[in-house]
């Protein structure tokens, strides 16, 4: 059976660990050929690019600072010197810089909205450029397919990581409106919003047992998430199944945004 993403290229920025990495492993898994876009760590980017092509796939390491425009343009023309065009691009970069509100940097600030919200722009913008300069394809019925990757403090307040929880509620209505706008051309654009996924970001709620009891008890499925949960959800939003979806933020969180503090509460 030809697989879901068969002859169709993808760039996923901020793919060299985490839900990048997730993610660009699955679409590569579904027949897509995948640009791995890294910051500082391009071993972990070659490493999963070799892997990838030694398994019969095909796969690119790529550096670029996402939050730098002049980087975000080379990205893109390497990816089409390499691949000729583009028809799924995942802005999943991110990062967190936690601290109390009122001992918050201003660095820290503008470091965070720099990559999760400045950084999703800019490779949005070059995304949308490319899929106009290509047109339709036979690939996929949608001209090309922009997924962001936000996160449950779209919606959830986070006390101590004001930054972030700004940057991804950023990213919601950055999300719809871009859907909104572009959606008349065929192109589709969507979020996940993950939940609690087991990387190096979280590590301290999830490393010990003590933190994995507490994290636990916001997770009404009862378990911590994995890379894979987002992979698979990326490769159906990249999809022609998904054809229909646009401008939607996927939560896959164990039931996270349910608010489980009020099962038995409030
Ligand atoms: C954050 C993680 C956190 C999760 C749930 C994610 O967006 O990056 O650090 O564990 O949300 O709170």
């Amino acid at each position: 059976m030809e697989k879901l993403l068969a002859n169709q290229f993808a760039l996923v920025t901020g793919a060299s660990s985490g839900i990048g990495y997730g993610v660009a492993k699955a679409l590569a898994d579904a027949g897509a050929s995948v640009a791995l876009n890294y910051h500082s760590h391009a071993e972990s980017a070659e490493k999963l690019a070799d892997e990838i092509n030694q398994s019969g796939g095909v796969a690119i390491a790529v550096k670029a600072d996402v939050s730098n425009p002049a980087d975000v343009d080379a990205m893109f023309e390497a990816c089409r010197a390499r691949f000729g065009t583009l028809d799924i691009v995942v802005a999943n970069s991110g990062l967190q810089k936690d601290s109390a509100f009122a001992e918050m940097t201003l660095e820290d600030w503008q470091t965070v909205l720099a990559t999760n919200l400045t950084g999703q722009f800019l490779t949005a913008q070059a995304a949308v450029k490319e899929f106009r300069r290509r047109g339709p394809t036979s690939v996929s019925k949608a001209v090309g397919k922009i997924i962001c990757m936000s996160s449950v403090h779209e919606v959830i307040p986070w006390a101590g990581h004001v930054n972030y929880a700004a940057s991804k509620g950023g990213i919601q209505m950055f999300m719809k409106s871009l859907a909104q706008e572009v959606a008349p051309e065929r192109i589709r654009v969507n979020s996940i919003a993950p939940g609690a996924i087991r990387t190096q970001i979280n590590r301290d709620a999830w490393d010990t047992s003590a933190a994995r009891d507490k994290l636990l008890q916001l997770i009404p499925y009862g378990r911590v998430g994995e890379v894979e949960d987002i992979g698979k959800a990326a490769v159906w939003l990249a999809s022609d199944e998904s054809d229909y979806v646009v401008g939607t933020t996927l939560f896959v969180d164990g039931g996270m945004t349910l608010y489980p503090g009020f099962a038995d509460n409030g």
